[in-house]
């Protein structure tokens, strides 16, 4: 299935962009998020933190904030493919409640299935923690340091059917260090990370990216 990618309007400061953030773990990305849009003069703000563990650490930065905060967990339907869709569904039906304009994922950890894309295509952003289109997938520190590359970095892009393979919007490079564990590179692209998403972000918001 695919279908056209249609952006996000242009938003403004009295009439900010409405952001879902979804979330899996720690919430470090979130944090860095709230943080940017507490200053004035933002043109987006978060309506919703939504998480498919009720564990994630992250959604006490959602309870301390005061943003509506929900925890969605899988069903329990046996069938693999239903289970994804009920989850989504319910997901949709929170995303659409509360006027979502714009689906941040910031570490959540499942892949969205062809009918959930297809409901948002153009309004779900994501980061990734190497330089996109190398090393997609979930152990991207691993397999940079298992190439013995030398500079790796983020990435934001637009969510497609694909895995880690839409529209790249942004790159931020950061050095690989020959001492690198998985730990201490994690840790260095999400500093490149907290700068690199907010900003775009931004520039969705203000209507000022085009693909
Ligand atoms: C980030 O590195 C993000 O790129 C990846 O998952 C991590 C989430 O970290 N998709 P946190 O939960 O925001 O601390």
């Amino acid at each position: 299935m695919s279908g056209e990618f249609i952006l996000p309007r242009a938003a403004s400061k009295g009439d900010p962009l409405r952001l879902a953030v979804l979330i899996s773990g720690g919430g470090s990305g979130l944090s860095s998020l709230l943080k940017h849009q507490s200053s004035e003069g933002r043109n987006h703000r978060t309506v919703l933190i939504l998480s498919d563990r009720i564990d994630a650490g992250g959604l006490e930065f959602g309870r301390e904030s005061g943003i509506r905060t929900l925890a969605i967990q899988l069903p329990s339907e046996p069938d693999l493919e239903k289970r994804r869709l009920l989850h989504e569904q319910e997901i949709h039906e929170a995303l659409t409640s509360y006027d979502t304009e714009l689906i941040v994922l910031s570490g959540y950890m499942r892949i969205l299935t062809p009918w959930f894309v297809g409901k948002w295509k153009g309004r779900i952003v994501n980061i990734h923690p190497s330089l996109l289109p190398d090393f997609p997938g979930a152990h991207a520190h691993r397999d940079v340091l298992s190439a013995g590359v030398s500079t790796t970095g983020c990435t934001v892009h637009l969510v497609d059917e694909g895995v880690d393979s839409g529209p790249i919007l942004a790159h931020r490079e950061v050095p690989v260090m020959p001492d690198d564990d998985e730990a201490s590179l994690q840790e260095r692209v999400k500093r490149a990370e907290h700068l690199l998403y907010p900003s775009i972000i931004d520039l969705l918001a203000l209507g000022e990216i085009s693909i």
